[in-house]
């Protein structure tokens, strides 16, 4: 188990009085609005009341962004055995095998759910369509909207999630941290409604899906609001994490210097697009026979391989092969966004390269979406269930955020006795003495942390460089992690540094390659020693 030697890691980021402070009690609490908070959210309201708060609006979530598809086996000529082998293979030998068939099993019964509350998967001659994408065996990704899907999903939940008389939603809701009573049971949270208003949700169960931590890179896929704070206020309340070392980075972003990067969805690829470097050369079968379709941690490194090589700062995907009636219908998001940039798919290649996606490791939980925290759950991107071992199959994780999402809200809707009153916590009062140290520029922190991350902590690591990240994090770490804030960007900074030398640390310590984790001092596989998790926790 990582500890945080050295770290001024305090429980509490901001001060709390529990007497003093605007409160309210809810059964559930459920942090987060993408495809797992809303589904567990739905799931807990068949029991009691829930109340469910995003960051940002409640369709600000890497759900919503999610492009190509959702994996689920729904063809006789497929089969679930082929999609765990898949999953298994993909997770190089970190699976926990028991968790990768549950959820595989639940896809199609989740599918049929999703439909009926409205969501509409794209059909060709009525039946539903289906793609592939890297490391799969069979055509299993069912898309929505062309390349929405996850704006598809979440339309359908959101509807669904309205009909509940029983949910309440607060958006533009930060959650600073969660609260623990005397005992550490998590009792709530407290957090900062925009507009500045401090609030405590007194909550018997509360359920963690904040999602991710693209944004801790100065390259990502993900939206601004992915700053690793579920992690980091899980780690502060004592919560078990884990395989913080495995970050995936996504194949194809959008390299168009000066503009925000895009995820340009790997289904293209599943459909004929090929990697070219700008001599217009297909290098993807020099570094794996599976070309285009290897998996992303083995295409993502080919291509920052290739543009080093070629001197080069990006590569392109090539689809001039492709009707351009059928890519404007197939693939309308990504046709806009070609068409914004003057990018004629039928003359242009399109400019890409590989940035952070998704959080592959997070908040340790058990089968039934438990932490080692008593009334405290996660899942979606922030929960590591065991489904996608060190590298995660395109794809499974919209699956995982729905299977999980439900279990999670059962697992907390399961504690909640409605006959009985709301128990009375006792008081929270939490203090932070001023600060005599130097102020630094958060935004300035922030900015550097990403380029850093990037450079240090990216596709290819090395001992030297992760040692080198945790020394430049513990400094600035000095200077923000003992100020108190009042705004989203202070906090989001700290979380950021806090979950930043977690990953390093992690990273440092994973002496072997493995799944989305290369060290390029450790080039291979070391079962002997490492076919095992990094745990990270605060706790004693
Ligand atoms: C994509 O559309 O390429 C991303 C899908 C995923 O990350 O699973």
């Amino acid at each position: 188990m990582v500890k945080s030697p050295g770290a001024e890691i305090r429980r509490y980021l901001a001060p709390v009085d529990t007497l003093t402070t605007q409160q309210f009690f809810t059964d559930c609490l459920v942090i987060g609005s993408g495809v797992a908070g809303l589904r567990a959210a739905i799931e807990a309201a068949a029991v009691g009341t829930v109340t469910l708060v995003s960051k940002g609006s409640i369709d600000q979530s890497n759900t919503w962004d999610a492009q190509g598809g959702i994996a689920a086996v729904l063809d006789s000529q497929d089969s679930f055995d082929k999609h765990i082998a898949d999953t298994l293979a993909t997770g190089a030998g970190l699976c926990d095998r028991q968790v990768v068939s549950q959820v595989i099993r639940q896809a199609p019964e989740l599918i049929g759910e999703l439909i009926s509350w409205g969501t509409e998967f794209d059909r060709v001659n009525g039946v539903i369509d289906a793609t592939f994408e890297g490391g799969h065996s069979f055509a299993r990704v069912i898309h929505s909207h062309g390349d929405s899907t996850g704006r598809g999903i979440a339309e359908g939940l959101l509807k669904k999630l309205r009909s509940c008389p029983t949910i309440r939603t607060l958006e533009h809701f930060f959650v600073i941290d969660l609260l623990t009573g005397a005992d550490q049971e998590c009792c709530g949270a407290i957090g900062w409604q925009a507009g500045g208003t401090f609030q405590i949700i007194w909550a018997a169960r509360t359920i963690l899906a904040t999602g991710g931590a693209g944004r801790l890179y100065r390259e990502t896929t993900n939206p601004e609001n992915a700053t690793a704070d579920g992690l980091a206020m899980a780690y502060r309340a004592g919560a078990v994490l884990r395989d913080l070392e495995f970050m995936q980075f996504h194949p194809t972003t959008l390299y168009i210097a000066g503009a925000s990067r895009a995820l340009i969805t790997e289904t293209l690829r599943g459909e004929g697009a090929i990697l070219r470097d700008k001599d217009g050369y297909a290098f993807m079968k020099d570094y794996h026979s599976d070309g285009e379709l290897a998996p992303r941690d083995v295409v993502s490194r080919a291509i920052v391989d290739h543009m080093h090589k070629t001197g080069a700062t990006h590569v392109y995907l090539d689809i001039r092969h492709f009707d351009k009636e059928h890519f404007q219908k197939r693939f309308p998001f990504i046709s806009e966004l070609c068409d914004s940039f003057d990018i004629d798919v039928s003359k242009d290649m399109i400019p890409v390269r590989p940035s952070a996606h998704y959080m592959v490791g997070g908040i340790k939980v058990d089968s039934e979406g438990a932490t080692n925290i008593a009334n405290l759950y996660a899942c979606g991107e922030a929960a590591s269930t065991g489904l996608h071992g060190a590298n995660r199959l395109g794809s499974n994780s919209l699956l995982e955020g729905l299977v999980y999402g439900r279990i999670a809200g059962q697992s907390a809707a399961r504690g909640i006795d409605r006959s009985r009153p709301h128990r009375q916590h006792s008081a929270i009062e939490f203090s932070v003495p001023q600060s005599n140290r130097s102020r630094l520029d958060t935004e300035d922190v922030r900015n550097s942390l990403r380029a850093l991350m990037w450079r240090n902590v990216g596709i290819s690591r090395q001992e030297s460089l992760l040692v080198e990240t945790q020394e430049i994090i513990r400094f600035w770490q000095r200077y923000v992690m003992d100020k108190v804030f009042h705004s989203p960007a202070g906090w989001e900074c700290q979380n950021m540094l806090t979950v930043a030398w977690l990953m390093a640390r992690s990273a440092e310590l994973r002496r072997e390659s493995r799944g989305v984790h290369y060290r390029a001092d450790f080039p291979a596989a070391d079962d002997v020693h490492f076919l095992k998790h990094i745990e990270v926790s605060c706790a004693d």
